[in-house]
């Protein structure tokens, strides 16, 4: 028999910091609603690189929630994200994942609509039929250093604190500069909050990834958070070479904890994240100029973290499915100019995050199965190793206690 949980707003009143959440976080189609709602919905998405739509034309499609969105190259260069939802009666237009067209054509009746969203084509819609007020709805769109974001509320939130912190961390890596070496896309059988805690700590690493723990440091400083925002000397020391080096690196934790930079050292002797821990790519990407200067870790919830690196970049793209399903999409970034097979091997520059993928969707499938049982009651995260995972389930906490607030009844 199901008992009824309590209504969300008491599930979060009784909640206990530094423990899991309770089950219906994780399980519930009604609080994935309030997700989608009240987040995704929103605010600010990750999407892709700029670079992956190479020419005029090149559009991909992506579909958060209800919602199907096309983001395409127009003629003059610049990248729009629209609705993709035809403004007859509403089809979809793109129906692949990516193309390349010269125009977005309906599959349905052909109504034809450039580029840029205005609808050229309608046949036969009578005399008083006005296209110019039959263009595409658009979709707020913010590129920020080659990194595309949408926001599908039609009052998007000022995007401008993470991108003006965001921007001299991410101009040293160019990636206007970029094209996509590979694309990965995953699906993990697990709520989109197990995939983010998962993300944020190292705890698992050792017993369960054997490649990452060639290159990637084992210190939980490195994948946590400390209560003061305060961090050890060695890795202020780490910060001030990267910076003498001209790479922004110290940790900034801002937004009410939405998003997080700081340039993080990778293992001693690793530059890169590979077997051997040297390169992978013999033409870099960007402009640091301290081959050891690690990992520059971003993130912003819900849907993105990163890893810019002094030789390629990785971004990661998080896009929930269903109370129980959420995608993951991986894009390895290397210069435009570097040549597969000449200057990396697509390979070595790919298994150690193509492995650490599946590693971590094993271990979070099998984390949402033990969740669904009836027996499971939340336990405490680890305060050295998982002040991380404290810090964004605090932070998803606090915006849907926000979000579900009743409105202040206006004085008379
Ligand atoms: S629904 Fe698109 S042309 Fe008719
Ligand atoms: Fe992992």
């Amino acid at each position: 028999m199901t008992v009824a949980s309590p209504p969300v707003p008491d599930l979060l009143a009784r909640r206990v910091p530094g423990y899991a959440l309770e089950q219906p976080f994780y399980t519930s189609p009604e609080i994935y609603q309030l997700d989608l709602e009240h987040i995704f919905y929103r605010d600010w998405l990750y999407a892709i690189p700029a670079c992956q739509l190479a020419k005029t034309g090149s559009y991909v499609t992506m579909r958060v929630g209800a919602y199907e969105v096309i983001i395409v190259r127009a003629r003059d260069g610049e990248i729009r994200a629209f609705h993709n939802s035809c403004r007859h009666r509403g089809s979809l237009i793109c129906k692949a994942r990516d193309g390349q067209v010269a125009k977005l054509v309906c599959p349905y009746h052909q109504w034809t609509y450039e580029l840029d969203g205005k609808l050229i084509w309608a046949n036969d819609m009578g005399p008083d039929f006005d296209a110019s007020k039959h263009g595409l709805r658009p979709i707020s769109l913010r590129n920020l250093e080659g990194l595309i974001y949408i926001c599908l509320s039609d009052t998007p939130p000022d995007f401008e604190p993470f991108a003006a912190l965001a921007r001299p961390y991410l101009a040293v890596h160019d990636l206007k500069e970029a094209k996509v070496a590979f694309t990965s896309t995953i699906v993990e059988k697990a709520n989109w909050k197990l995939v983010w805690e998962n993300n944020r700590e190292c705890y698992h690493c050792s017993s369960n990834h054997p490649a990452l723990c060639r290159s990637f440091s084992l210190d939980p400083e490195v994948a946590g958070v400390a209560a003061d925002g305060s961090v050890s000397a060695t890795l202020q020391a780490h910060f001030d070479r990267c910076e003498a080096a001209g790479a922004p690196a110290r940790f900034r934790l801002e937004g009410d904890g939405q998003f997080r930079l700081a340039r993080m050292p990778l293992q001693e002797r690793a530059v890169s994240y590979t077997l051997d821990g040297k390169a992978a790519v013999g033409k870099n990407l960007g402009r640091v100029a301290l081959p050891d200067a690690g990992t520059l870790l971003m993130f912003h919830y819900p849907t993105t973290w990163n890893h810019f690196l002094p030789d390629h970049s990785l971004t990661f793209r998080v896009t929930p499915i269903s109370a129980l399903e959420t995608e993951v999409t991986t894009t390895w970034l290397v210069h435009k100019d570097a040549v597969e097979g000449v200057d990396y091997d697509l390979k070595r520059l790919t298994e150690v995050w193509i492995a650490t993928n599946d590693e971590d969707r094993e271990i979070v499938e099998t984390n949402q199965q033990g969740i669904l049982s009836p027996a499971y009651i939340p336990g405490p995260y680890s305060p050295g190793q998982e002040s991380g995972v404290s810090q964004f389930v605090d932070w998803y906490a606090a915006w849907l206690e926000r979000a579900l607030a009743p409105l202040p009844v206006a004085a008379e």
